[in-house]
């Protein structure tokens, strides 16, 4: 071969050689930017799977009261299932161990009104002394301030200057366990008309309640309830 010839053949393998080694390297870069992509869109389905979760709120009006109550917060712990209870001022008086471990257990506890009364038929000094005193008292059982209510009857005033700052919370499931009280009946209702975001209400003064409790946890967790406590469910 010519001088001439051995220069054109190194040349040529030269140029192969680098087209080769291009190619590898873009090969490199889109498997690269393959495996980012993959990963982005792994993060964005478990993303939308926890949007997906299901939520439901159980909250308890009218206690504490002495054996229901109890045998609720043994279930609920028993479930590790967090609740909302709405007690009632005049009934915290000699409850309030019971009380305080409802907050250790991690409830979130409300307000019902000390004496369990409509406030808007009252007075305005009297309506902020059934909320007052009641804050008063639950703050006295767990050390914890109390942000959120439901009046009794869904009868609230959110003029009350005391309330400023507290949060009235309703419901949107209501099997009226306190007029049939009837497990069975209860927990039907529940499961009927329960879907993502329900707040169910429920009265922890009855043991058909708190047995029907334990059947729509049981229930609503096979099908892929999370059981949260009711302010995660209240949106701004
Ligand atoms: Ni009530």
């Amino acid at each position: 071969m010519s001088k001439r010839g051995v220069t054109i053949f190194l040349t040529l393998l030269l140029t192969v050689c680098l087209i080769g080694m291009e190619r590898v390297k873009a090969d490199q870069e889109e498997k690269s930017l393959a495996a980012e992509a993959e990963q982005s869109q792994r993060s964005e389905m478990a993303e939308a799977e926890q949007d997906d979760e299901k939520l439901v709120a159980l909250t308890f009006d009218d206690g504490p009261q002495e054996g229901s109550t109890e045998r609720l917060l043994e279930g609920l712990k028993e479930r590790e299932v967090k609740a909302t209870f709405f007690l009632i001022g005049q009934s915290i008086e000699g409850e309030e161990v019971l009380v305080k471990q409802m907050a250790q257990d991690g409830h979130l506890i409300g307000s019902h009104t000390f004496h369990h009364v409509q406030l808007t038929g009252l007075s305005l000094e009297e309506a902020c002394g059934e909320i007052t005193m009641t804050n008063k008292a639950i703050t006295g059982a767990t050390g914890q301030t109390v942000e959120y209510i439901r009046p009794p009857y869904g009868s609230w005033n959110s003029k009350l200057e005391c309330a400023v700052n507290m949060r009235e919370v309703g419901w949107t499931v209501d099997p009226r366990d306190w007029d049939v009280k009837n497990t069975d009946v209860i927990v039907k209702r529940v499961l009927n008309d329960v879907k993502d975001g329900s707040i169910i209400l429920l009265h922890d003064v009855y043991d058909t309640s708190v047995e029907a409790a334990f059947q729509i946890i049981d229930e609503l967790k096979a099908q892929g309830y999370t059981f949260v406590t009711v302010d995660r469910l209240l949106i701004d």
